[in-house]
């Protein structure tokens, strides 16, 4: 057996003694990726989509069957609109192939974030896609216009409008985006920063963190393998004592 396979392997048993069930990606670093290479910052964004292929694909290899990715903030409309506009072209082919490899790749797409701000075909496309893939078991979260603040303020309008009046914490668990999926075990943020810019507040309360400097381009096997080695290795209190 060669490296990669025992590593696979090795992997797969460590996910499972450990119950990583949920990962999340801040996927950072596109940009620094580019620069460094004397590239635009759109081919860093390229190459960060082939980097979610890989990564999606080692996650379902190793056993870990929902995984969540921050694709687009609500603030990443803030940068120049031809980023913006390569990022949103970038997603377009991405569902389309997703669209097209569904019944090969059994994957459940589930978007999260305000899709309204979307030009409505790409938002109808996302809708689409969602429907189309939700018999699959393995999840794959696509943030997208997505922030946690935002999200935690439209699940409370949404139980107001309902007429509640008081609230448990288990009726804004199901008003958020990630109703269909338990809260993320281990958050993985490349390119070395150490913060969580809005991603899944909520859902992120007893998750583990993990940075890497790795940029999120380069994320390969052995990142993947560093990140579960080190949340086996975490002691997971959920504010007890042991
Ligand atoms: C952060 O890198 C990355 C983003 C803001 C966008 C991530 C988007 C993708 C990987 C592609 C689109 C996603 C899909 C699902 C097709 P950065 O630009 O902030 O990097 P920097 O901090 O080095 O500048």
């Amino acid at each position: 057996m060669d490296t990669y396979d025992a590593t696979i392997e090795r992997l797969r048993d460590a996910v499972a003694a450990c119950a990583l069930r949920h990962i999340a990606f801040i996927m950072d670093g596109n940009g620094r990726w580019a620069t460094r290479r004397s590239l635009p910052r759109e081919l860093g964004h390229k190459a960060g989509v082939e980097a979610l292929r890989r990564t999606v694909t080692l996650c379902r290899d190793v056993g870990i069957r929902t995984v969540t990715v921050y694709a687009f903030s609500t603030e990443n409309w803030k940068r120049p609109e031809a980023e913006v506009r390569a990022i949103m072209r970038l997603l377009d082919h991405y569902i389309s192939d997703a669209e097209e490899g569904r019944e090969k790749n059994r994957v459940r797409y589930v978007f999260l974030g305000d899709l309204s701000a979307l030009q409505p075909e790409m938002a109808e496309k996302c809708r689409r896609l969602e429907k189309a893939s939700a018999e699959y078991g393995d999840v794959l979260n696509i943030a997208l216009n997505y922030g946690g603040r935002a999200e935690i303020t439209a699940a409370c309008n949404r139980l107001l409008a309902e007429g509640k009046t008081s609230v448990t914490e288990a009726d804004v668990s199901a008003a958020l985006y990630t109703a269909h999926c338990q809260d993320p075990d281990l958050i993985v943020r490349t390119a070395g920063e150490y913060r969580l810019s809005n991603f899944l507040l909520w859902q992120a309360a007893y998750a583990e963190l993990y940075v890497t400097d790795t940029l999120w381009p380069d994320f390969a096997l052995e990142d993947l393998a560093a990140a579960v080695d080190a949340f086996s290795h975490r002691t997971r209190r959920f504010g007890n004592l042991v």
